[in-house]
């Protein structure tokens, strides 16, 4: 026996799944989803195969040309799940499993109307990254595995469903629902399996790229994202040709967790990138770049998290040094900073997961989430471009996105690849200091411009009095005022707050960067006039990375303390799953 994955019930001694055929009826009323997955060998398969499920009813389990054969549910873990073990018969080409989820799975978040823009309409979305594939179909949920797979989704009439795969036509049933069919060729990870059902609309940018949203949305939407064409132009530039045919995506309801998610041919996005301005565009370059560095180059598991998302932000900078200059693309370093400084501050009693290579046996993988493999990450892969030089390390991305196009490497398999091909340039950038060491190697590459050594200046003179011109203001652009609040102080007077929005306007901002950087310091302050904002912001916006440093800040003093738990007593029920995790878990360690 032989377990790759900490976080799954793989055995890599057991047949492996090539292809996946998934029938899913969506049923809002009792918010489950009635499945039947086809697992495919694409070989004679015989003997034990475990498969991972979390909170999955399982209602039978037939082996092609065999009938129904046992099965077995482990005990549940809370981290992992149960496994399912299936004893296969003498030469099962395909195994087909029937199945209902339940309805607080952790992959699925079921809105009710008033959660989306058009409020007439229920809708459904899954993330299933990291780990949480197994609570939507039963599967071999690690990324050393990888499947094609074919899908039929049956969902209400009126209803679109869309996934991270290319249409292949869709009907109506005749019972007031409609059926759509997709097709993933490709091998992509479980965790890349993605499915959202909803009022959609749809607007083209470019001949291969698409963006979905409720009709409310979709002409914003396409006006915020009307440069995707470049960016990719630019990606390939680096990396190669798109690998996955169309690049579409799909505008969620701001209950969506994260920023961004990269699914194959669907990037997942919250609307709060929907700034008017485009200044937000950064998380559309970043989830584009994962269509090379993690979809098509898969971390093996998440201990290797770092090798998608470190390489992915040094790509998306790289992308928008092209296309907006270097002094943008030293302000995304400077941020990328702040988050990182961020995470080793939250980490700092738990060293263990600021490491790049990190070691994750009896921890959720949600749980070791932070800024540290991006930015940790990032700054690593930088280190080796600035060593061997520019075109140097260009012509080596493009060997090694050639040697590994479509499978799943560990941190140890790429160290091997880097010392065949750019021999001396680990030793030489310290890497094991960044990928066995806690904390950022001093020697970690300083990404500065002048405008930023202005700002830092400027912020550092905060409390000694010292504010910016009503010119310099004027001159800023949106990330440039973005850098300036976060390296204020954390802890500013309320004067300073009724200071700082006169002379920012910041209530009013549809960046939501800036909005939530200026509540966070507003809610620290303990600053009365930003209060009716901030629960504004809370009841309305689910994803983790505001909600953080929000509730965060909250915890100040014991009015911010009773306004957080009465703000979250009416939001969470609005909540994703994975956000009330978070959330929770910082009120329960809140003073009483
Ligand atoms: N793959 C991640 C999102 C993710 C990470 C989901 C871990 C589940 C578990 C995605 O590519 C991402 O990094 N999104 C960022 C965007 C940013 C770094 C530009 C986000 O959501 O903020
Ligand atoms: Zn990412």
């Amino acid at each position: 026996m032989h377990r790759p994955d900490p976080h799954s019930y793989y055995d890599s001694a057991q047949p492996k799944a090539r292809r996946l055929q998934l029938k899913l009826g969506v049923d809002f009323a009792t918010k489950r989803i009635d499945g039947e997955v086809v697992l495919e060998f694409g070989a004679n398969a015989t003997g034990l195969l475990d498969l991972d499920t979390k909170g999955l009813e399982i209602l039978s389990v037939q082996a092609s040309g065999h009938g129904p054969i046992p099965w077995e549910l482990g005990e549940a873990d809370a981290i992992l799940g149960s496994r399912l073990r299936l004893d296969l018969p003498a030469d099962t080409q395909e195994v087909a499993i029937t199945y209902r989820t339940s309805p607080d799975t952790m992959a699925l978040q079921w809105l009710e109307p008033s959660q989306t823009e058009g409020k007439v309409a229920p809708y459904l979305f899954s993330q299933c990254q990291q780990i949480h594939a197994r609570t939507m179909v039963p599967c071999q949920d690690t990324p050393v595995v990888r499947v094609a797979y074919k899908a039929e989704v049956t969902v209400p009439e009126g209803l679109t469903a869309v996934m991270s795969a290319g249409p292949a036509g869709d009907e109506a049933t005749g019972d007031g629902r409609h059926t759509f069919r997709f097709t993933m060729p490709q091998p992509i990870p479980s965790y890349l399996l993605a499915l959202a059902v909803g009022r959609l609309a749809c607007r083209d940018l470019s001949p291969r790229a698409r963006v979905w949203a409720e009709p409310e949305t979709v002409e914003a939407a396409a006006w915020e994202f009307a440069g995707v064409e470049d960016m990719i132009l630019k990606a390939e530039s680096l990396f190669g040709p798109y690998p996955w045919d169309r690049y579409d995506m799909l505008v969620l309801p701001p209950s969506f967790p994260y920023g961004g998610m990269e699914n194959p041919r669907m990037t997942f996005l919250t609307p709060t990138l929907l700034a008017g301005d485009r200044s937000l565009v950064d998380v559309v370059a970043h989830e584009l770049a994962h269509s090379w560095t993690g979809n098509l180059v898969t971390n093996a598991s998440m201990e290797h998290f770092w090798l998608n998302e470190g390489f992915t932000v040094w790509a998306e900078r790289k992308i928008l040094r092209t296309l907006h200059g270097d002094d943008a693309a030293a302000l995304g370093w400077a941020m990328g900073q702040k988050a990182l400084e961020d995470s080793l501050e939250r980490f700092a009693n738990e060293p263990h997961l600021t490491v790049l290579r990190l070691h994750l046996t009896g921890i959720d993988p949600d749980d070791a989430f932070s800024s540290i493999p991006y930015e940790k990450g990032a700054r690593l892969v930088a280190a080796l471009e600035r060593e061997v030089g520019e075109d140097r390390f260009h012509r080596f991305l493009r060997e090694y996105m050639d040697a590994h196009r479509f499978t799943s490497i560990t941190t140890e398999q790429f160290c091997s690849f880097v010392d065949a091909k750019l021999p001396g340039a680990l030793v030489a950038v310290n890497a094991r200091a960044y990928l066995n060491e806690p904390g950022l190697p001093a020697s970690a590459p300083q990404f500065r411009s002048t405008m930023l050594d202005t700002l830092t200046a400027l912020a550092a003179g905060w409390a000694a009095g010292e504010r910016p011109s009503a010119s310099q203001i004027a001159g800023w652009s949106t990330n440039e005022l973005l850098v300036y609040l976060q390296k204020l102080p954390r802890q500013v007077t309320q004067a300073d707050c009724a200071w700082l929005d006169t002379h920012f306007q910041l209530m009013g901002r549809g960046n939501h960067e800036i909005l939530v950087e200026w509540l966070t310091l507003a809610a620290a302050a303990d600053y009365e006039p930003a209060f009716p904002k901030l629960r504004e912001v809370l009841l309305r916006v689910g994803r983790m990375k505001y909600l953080r440093p929000l509730y965060g800040a909250l915890e100040a003093t014991p009015r911010t303390r009773a306004l957080a738990r009465e703000i979250y007593a009416a939001a969470s029920p609005g909540y994703h799953g994975l956000s009330r995790r978070v959330v929770q878990g910082m009120l329960d360690k809140f003073p009483a």
